[in-house]
């Protein structure tokens, strides 16, 4: 397993520069571990857009002997947050164009409606919730709550752009997953607010005073800007500049997720 991982980390520039998106190659590199967790359950992403998370996650999946992944977007404009760029009318084309180009495309299971309309159906237990959709305080907080209860022990829960000037993955990161004893470790790598779930056990005092600490830091980040405000966009910065986001050692992050233990396993 350990072999996979390393040959993926090292050709991820490669992968990355393949399929036009709205990730970093520093987040790519946290998507790639997440089908390595021990864990029974799916992978669930919220948000696919030209689907460069989508095939990256699938090909970790393939590497960490996962048969499958999920995924849903309606791939048409819906919320007031979607990216600037977007290809009106264009992007299911684009999409499913990159899907084939992947070399995985029959790992994806891709429903293109929004999130709201999958979680009708959903009954699968899910170790991996990845949302990156909309990015507004209704929408973000929607996801987190329809998918919250397939979460099995152990689970990660991924929010993209807690760093960026959106209402929602902030908010719904603070109190659903920093405030919260559902939750044990957690972090940022990147703008991705991680966290995972413990459901019925207790946050150790490490946990504890890790989300402390983050959410002091992060609290300070309500100052969302807007446009015409200078000053504040300044302000928001300099503060975000000061949130420790950097990524972890990959190997050393997988171990200590992998070592939590459920009473419920
Ligand atoms: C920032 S883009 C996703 C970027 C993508 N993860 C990547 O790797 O480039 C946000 C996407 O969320 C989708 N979206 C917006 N609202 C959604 C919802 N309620 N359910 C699912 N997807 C949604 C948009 O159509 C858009 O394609």
């Amino acid at each position: 397993m350990q072999k996979g991982l390393n040959k993926l980390l090292e050709s991820l520039p490669l992968l990355f520069a393949q399929t036009e998106g709205h990730i970093s190659e520093k987040e790519a590199r946290f998507l790639t571990l997440l089908p390595f967790l021990e864990f029974p359950g799916e992978i669930l992403e919220i948000g696919s857009y030209k689907g460069k998370s989508t095939i990256i996650l699938a090909k970790a999946a393939q590497i960490a002997g996962m048969k499958k992944i999920y995924a849903c977007d309606p791939l048409f404009q819906s919320s007031a947050t979607d990216p600037e760029d977007y290809p009106e009318n264009q992007l299911p084309e684009i999409f499913q164009n990159n899907l084939k180009k992947s070399g995985v495309k029959d790992l994806i299971h891709f429903h293109k409606v929004k999130s709201k309309e999958l979680s009708r159906t959903w009954e699968q237990p899910i170790k991996v919730l990845w949302i990156d959709g909309d990015h507004t305080l209704e929408g973000a907080n929607l996801d987190f709550h329809l998918f919250k209860k397939h979460l099995v022990p152990g689970a990660i829960v991924a929010y993209h752009d807690v760093l960026h000037p959106f209402d929602g993955p902030i908010d719904i990161f603070i109190k659903e997953m920093l405030q919260s004893d559902d939750f044990g470790d957690c972090g940022l790598w990147g703008s991705i607010g991680w966290a995972q779930y413990i459901k019925g056990e207790i946050p150790t005092e490490k946990q504890k005073r890790r989300k402390e600490i983050l959410y002091r830091k992060l609290r300070k980040l309500y100052i969302i800007p807007t446009k015409q405000s200078k000053i504040l966009k300044l302000k928001y910065n300099f503060r975000r500049s000061r949130i420790p986001h950097k990524e972890e050692n990959p190997y050393q992050w997988l171990r200590t997720m992998n070592s939590f233990k459920s009473s419920d396993l």
